[in-house]
């Protein structure tokens, strides 16, 4: 559940979009549940739960190693402890955020993710170009222990030019506005474990 120590991370990150459009919390999550996370991914991808993530929506989903190479499970509220108490976490994130900036989140869509070494993200965008609810783009890594030389960080290209790589270190919460800030995945050199979501707005377009 969201704690006193929670509020002031909330308000960081909303201040934070405020001024850029992004925000990076190495420390959002707390430690035990960050690596019971990580257990329930690696468990997920055991079981096989987890299927090549696709590239577009609907009728134009498709699976396209060049472009993406992660497998994904979506989180349902529900199916365990861990990832109720996340939900919940980024639930009060979502109302910290409409309170700040008055973007009228209605939910937070979110699945795992595994990047088997070597696999990546190319560079892109996490609005749909026929759905504009994705509002804000929120991933939290699961990597204990990772080097910097391992590789697989979130590269962000940010509107000033300057171009930032975060390491997917456990704990980390990397935020930013989906529409504005064009991203890549880049390969790692081990397993690379995510929970990759998105805020949402009721839509207005073709569903
Ligand atoms: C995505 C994405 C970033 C990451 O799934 O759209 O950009 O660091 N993920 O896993
Ligand atoms: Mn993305």
């Amino acid at each position: 559940m969201p704690t006193e120590s929670h509020s002031a991370l909330y308000a960081r990150i909303v201040d934070d979009l405020a001024e850029h459009g992004w925000s990076i919390q190495p420390l959002f999550a707390p430690e035990g549940l960050t690596a019971e996370l990580a257990d329930e991914c690696r468990l997920r991808a055991e079981r096989g739960a987890l299927a090549p993530a696709g590239v577009g929506r609907g009728n134009a989903l498709a699976v396209r190693e060049a472009v993406r190479g992660d497998s994904i499970e979506w989180l349902e509220a529900g199916q365990s402890e861990a990832c109720d108490q996340y939900l919940a976490l980024l639930d009060g994130l979502r109302q910290a955020i409409n309170q700040g900036l008055y973007l009228g989140l209605e939910d937070y869509e979110s699945h795992f993710a595994l990047y088997p070494p070597g696999a990546f993200y190319q560079k892109h965008l996490d609005r749909f170009r026929d759905d504009d609810r994705r509002t804000v783009s929120a991933v939290l890594y699961l990597n204990e222990g990772w080097q910097d030389e391992q590789g697989g960080a979130l590269r962000l290209y940010l509107k000033n030019g300057e171009v930032r790589d975060v390491p997917p270190r456990a704990g980390c919460l990397v935020v930013f506005l989906s529409a504005d800030l064009p991203h890549e995945v880049l390969p790692a050199t081990r397993e690379r474990l995510s929970l990759t979501g998105w805020f949402r707005r009721r839509g207005d377009g073709p569903l």
